[in-house]
């Protein structure tokens, strides 16, 4: 009895004090630091909107989340832009805390690194332009052709599943791929499908011919193997903003940024990243 009086006091003092306490033992790279590494071509996910004095500035509901995680546990929160196809090493090596970038989780992925719970449903789509939405009637109209896909990301698998004998180039950005699907470049290409509904909305060019059914559906943030306390730290601000309604909210108004025309940086990006070199 007096046990479970003692369990109940020390369970007690643990919401009390709630994110104050996960913060001293969740541990990161940076003392005081949340360091988190992201892909910011994946509108509505994480990308650059220009805000009004013409600066572009990181945004997406990934973004919200992070700053969410870092606010909860007392952190202040470092966003590091990576190559989509370089984070899961950085996350290995330890060189930030979390890849935060729409990640799916896969089994081989969770082989080097741990996963969180999810936090976002997404699916899957295969896309061409617009003028060519009649042309095709299956997978094998691709035969030999161009399609497109972002190097390191589940959607190469899907090329590689689904058009096995087209030619299958793998692009570093989701952006430079719409800008290729747009430009004739590319005859079709595997996207996210939100991704590819929300890029859609800015360049009608863009459109979504099929679903492609994948067995790892959803995102979720990937952490160092190992880090269980952080891990943990992060499963609980995700539960809590999937249940008090945070992230549907980080989701609409990531929606709503990406929809502003002329201020979501696409193409511009690497112009963008050669200047800040
Ligand atoms: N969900 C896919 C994957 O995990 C694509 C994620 C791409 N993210 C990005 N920010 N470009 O492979």
């Amino acid at each position: 009895m007096k046990k479970m009086l003692v369990l109940a006091a020390a369970a007690a003092l643990t919401l009390s004090c709630g994110s104050a306490v996960m913060a001293e033992e969740v541990s990161t790279i940076t003392p005081g630091v949340l360091t988190i590494g992201t892909s910011p071509d994946f509108a509505p996910y994480e990308f650059y909107h220009i805000d009004e004095n013409g600066d572009p500035q990181l945004a997406g509901f990934d973004i919200a989340l992070a700053q969410r995680i870092a606010d909860d546990l007392g952190l202040e929160l470092q966003v590091v832009p990576i190559d989509f196809d370089g984070i899961i090493m950085e996350v290995q090596n330890g060189n930030i805390d979390l890849g935060i970038s729409g990640f799916s989780p896969t089994p081989e992925r969770a082989e080097v690194v741990d996963f969180s719970d999810l936090y976002y449903q997404g699916g899957q789509a295969f896309c061409v332009n617009t003028e060519k939405k009649d042309a095709y009637a299956g997978y094998e109209d691709f035969k030999g052709l161009p399609v497109g896909a972002q190097t390191g990301s589940i959607q190469m698998d899907l090329a590689n599943e689904n058009t096995p004998d087209a030619d299958i180039v793998g692009l570093t950005k989701v952006t430079d791929i719409v800008n290729e699907l747009i430009n004739g470049k590319l005859e079709g290409a595997f996207i996210e499908k939100d991704v590819a509904l929300q890029y859609a909305k800015n360049y009608p060019e863009l459109y979504v011919l099929w679903d492609v059914p994948f067995e790892s559906e959803g995102s979720a943030i990937m952490a160092k193997k190992g880090n269980t306390a952080l891990l943990e730290a992060v499963n609980g601000v995700i539960a809590a903003a999937l249940e008090d309604g945070s992230m549907s909210e980080y989701i609409t108004t990531a929606q709503e940024l990406a929809s502003d025309e002329g201020k979501v940086i696409e193409g511009q990006l690497d112009e963008l990243e050669s200047e800040t070199e």
